[in-house]
């Protein structure tokens, strides 16, 4: 089973849009198979939950469980349960905005920490904070913790000076970014109005829906293959 979280200390940075996208994505995945997806919703305020519960309002097949209401006392037995059952590819978890205890623990489970941010000087700081927590918890523990930096909510038709500047400073202090960004598409808010996937919205004259659909797919290709990488350098070292 690999485990992927979603953390940042700052709320609305797009950690449950980026949970729900990298979760359907691999669950509609068909070829060479179509993998089993669970999420965990670790966030109080219960977006992805609510996501699900719409979906089956709207008579939408589910895609995978969402497990809710978990806390930092039993998040550790809920993901080994989960491996022990051995049925689960993928576990994606959505965890809250805070640097909370239960962020900690779910980041020492994860094969993956994303940390969603926007181009603005002020989420980079926030972000920071959380791969410093990964990087802390990687030392505590003397395991490897891969993160990367995962731009969200970016133009999807210009670069901002503000944009180049902060990826140039994170590649200066030779801090992992994601190659494909999360562009900002209302396709990404109305699935959560519909309890939809993207492409289960309706598509409209712009052709948006299906940009935003290849986005989302390039987006969760990039988060594998930077897993699959990060392993070949930890079988190799
Ligand atoms: N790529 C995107 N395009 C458009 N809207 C987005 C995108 N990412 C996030 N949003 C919107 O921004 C807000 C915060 O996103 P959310 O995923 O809930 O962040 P977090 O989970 O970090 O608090 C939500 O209203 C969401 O719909
Ligand atoms: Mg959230």
């Amino acid at each position: 089973m690999i485990t992927i979280s979603c953390a940042s200390p700052k709320g609305g940075v797009g950690k449950t849009t980026v949970a729900t996208i990298i979760a359907t994505t691999l669950a509609m995945q068909e070829k060479p198979r179509t993998p089993k997806v669970r999420v965990i919703d670790a966030d109080p305020s219960a977006n992805l939950t609510r996501w699900a519960a719409e979906r089956e309002n709207k008579g939408r097949a589910a895609l995978f469980d969402v497990v809710s209401g978990v806390v930092a006392e039993t998040i550790v037995d809920q993901i080994d349960a989960i491996e022990e059952e051995d049925e689960t590819d993928f576990l994606i978890i959505d965890l809250e905005g805070t640097a909370g205890e239960i962020v900690g623990y779910a980041i020492g489970r994860s094969d993956l920490v994303v940390i969603p941010m926007s181009s603005s000087s002020m989420d980079a700081r926030q972000a920071a904070k959380a791969s410093q927590l990964v990087k802390r918890m990687a030392k505590t523990f003397k395991i490897d913790l891969p993160y990367v930096f995962a731009f969200c909510r970016t133009n999807s038709a210009i670069m901002t000076k503000e944009h180049k500047t902060i990826v140039s400073q994170l590649r200066t202090h030779n801090e992992p970014v994601l190659e494909v960004e999360l562009k900002e598409r209302s396709a990404y808010r109305a699935i959560f109005t519909e309890g939809a996937t993207v492409p289960e919205l309706e598509e409209n004259k712009s052709g948006s829906i299906g940009k935003a659909q290849d986005n989302a797919v390039a987006f969760t290709q990039a988060i594998i293959d930077y897993l699959v990488a990060s392993r070949t350098i930890e079988e190799a070292a």
